[in-house]
């Protein structure tokens, strides 16, 4: 296979690329007529950044911030966001992760839309169908852009219900700082953790690799609701330990788990891309938070781009994050250890009636074979990551009709992990390694494929239009590992 950036599926229409062809997605946007109940302007910037921990980052930034402003919206109501290109050579979009929007305003460059170049502005518009934790990024040559900053949480919150209590979205992410071996072009070798601020204003913890000093502690009394919006922005999955409480997983990917339990002592783990919200009440003494990256030996030993030691590849360092919550506001900061058993979300909860069931019949069944192999690209080889033996665009597309019901096995024949991440729907999960899902319906929109396992999901064929299915290690997507689930 050979594969390079010049096949890479999201330089569409950038000053980096030709001008790829917009398929003509007429009445396939949002509203375009009605007042908007809520607006937002997001201007993109390039500008060099100084971290907290006095490491510079060659940033690019929505609005001056890194990551960029939090967005908060009400489910169903129509948000327009104006996207201003101030000076990003490289063109803008916006994605909005995890919202099924219409297809028009998507954001992938080269897909739904062209790059938006500097001096040039796109206005999306949509109303959000469900309430949950998602995100958004810039979709235009993506595996660079986002790993630099262009990229936010976003928040649906119920009409009507105001969040009781603390309700703080913390958002995990490795800065590619100037300097040393991380200088320009090799965005994975520095890194650092970051937690955005209460509710998004402001607030910014990162901290260094092998950092300590700047974490993150806040008084919250004791008896407090507290929600947790944990995002993983990185490539990599991540560990997350919340010591100090039993807490429950009260959504994963934007969807609310039914009928949760208390756990305790479990740690999680969050796909590249995905979105867990976990609650609790603040009891009398500290709470912990600690992020970990996730320590993948068999990533780095390939020699290739990989999932390394915390994402902060070939530098042997441990790289933690950490808020305290705290009634007192005196408690050691010092992280406890993270160890434990993982929260496993294919049992977790109640059952409740789905879609999908033991008698569904499916209109389609696709099979992806998540796999690897070196290619050759201007004469030197690379890895290049595959999808039944095939790199993108050469990976035919699913093909589905409306109102399709729709079946998708994973099996992951590489050493790396695979987030693997469908627009415009969302996936139930019905099994792992065969093990049929027994817990609340587990509803994802990236679905982390381990090395050696298998999943099973399905969804319903409800959002017309050209989608992408892709890796969200967006260095794996950038390689190859990217199809499109199309409509007849
Ligand atoms: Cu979060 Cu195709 O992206
Ligand atoms: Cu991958």
């Amino acid at each position: 296979a050979t594969v390079g950036h010049a096949h890479a599926y999201d330089t569409g229409g950038g000053p980096a690329a030709g001008a790829a062809p917009v398929r003509d997605l007429a009445g396939l946007t949002g509203p375009r007529t009605e007042q908007p109940t809520t607006r937002f302007t997001l201007t993109a910037t390039s500008r060099t950044t100084t971290l907290a921990s006095g490491e510079k980052v060659a940033a690019l930034a929505f609005n001056g911030s890194l990551p960029g402003p939090e967005l908060r919206m009400k489910r169903g109501e129509l948000v327009e966001v104006t996207l201003v290109n101030q000076n990003v050579p490289e063109g803008v979009t916006v994605h909005w992760h995890g919202v099924d929007v219409p297809n028009a305003e998507d954001g992938v460059a080269g897909v739904t839309q062209n790059a938006v170049r500097p001096g040039q502005r796109h206005v999306y518009r949509f109303r959000p169908p469900r309430a949950g934790t998602f995100w958004y990024h810039s979709h235009q040559q993506s595996s660079t852009v986002v790993t630099r900053g262009l990229f936010g949480a976003l928040i649906v919150e119920e009409p009507g219900a105001r969040p009781e209590g603390v309700d703080r979205t913390v958002v995990a992410h490795a800065w590619p700082v100037l300097g040393g071996t991380g200088e320009q072009g090799g965005p994975h070798r520095g890194g650092g953790g970051a937690l955005s601020g209460r509710n998004g204003a402001g607030g910014l913890l990162r901290t260094a690799i092998g950092d300590d000093t700047r974490r993150r502690q806040e008084k919250v009394a004791a008896g407090t609701p507290v929600r947790l919006r944990l995002v993983n922005a990185d490539n990599c999955p991540r560990t997350y330990s919340l010591a100090g409480t039993p807490y429950q997983v009260a959504a994963i990917d934007g969807n609310e788990v039914n009928g949760p339990t208390d756990l305790d002592g479990r740690l999680l783990r969050i796909a590249g891309g995905g979105r867990v919200d976990v609650t609790f009440r603040q009891p009398a003494g500290p709470v912990h938070l600690t992020i970990v990256g996730d320590a993948n030996a068999s990533g780095a030993s390939h020699g290739f781009e990989g999932c390394g030691e915390d994402g902060a590849y070939g530098t042997g360092r441990t790289e933690t994050a950490s808020l305290l919550l705290d009634p007192s506001g005196t408690a050691t900061r010092t992280p406890p250890a993270v160890t434990g058993p993982l929260f496993d979300p294919l049992h977790y909860g109640t059952r409740t009636t789905t879609p999908f069931g033991p008698g569904t019949r499916y209109d389609r069944d696709f099979h992806l074979v998540l796999g690897n192999s070196v290619g050759f690209f201007d004469g030197r080889p690379m890895m290049t990551w595959t999808i039944n033996n095939a790199v993108y665009p050469d990976i035919p597309a699913l093909l589905v009709k409306e109102g399709d019901t729709v079946r998708t096995s994973f099996v992951n024949r590489s050493l790396d992990d695979h987030p693997m991440h469908l627009h415009g729907h969302r996936m139930l999960v019905l099994s792992r390694d065969g093990e049929p899902a027994t817990g609340s319906p587990w509803w994802t929109d990236t679905l982390n494929v381990a090395p050696g396992e298998r999943y099973e999901v399905a969804f319903r064929a409800d959002n017309p239009g050209v989608w992408m299915d892709h890796c969200h290690n967006l260095d794996h997507a950038r390689d190859g590992m990217v199809l499109h689930l199309a409509y007849d």
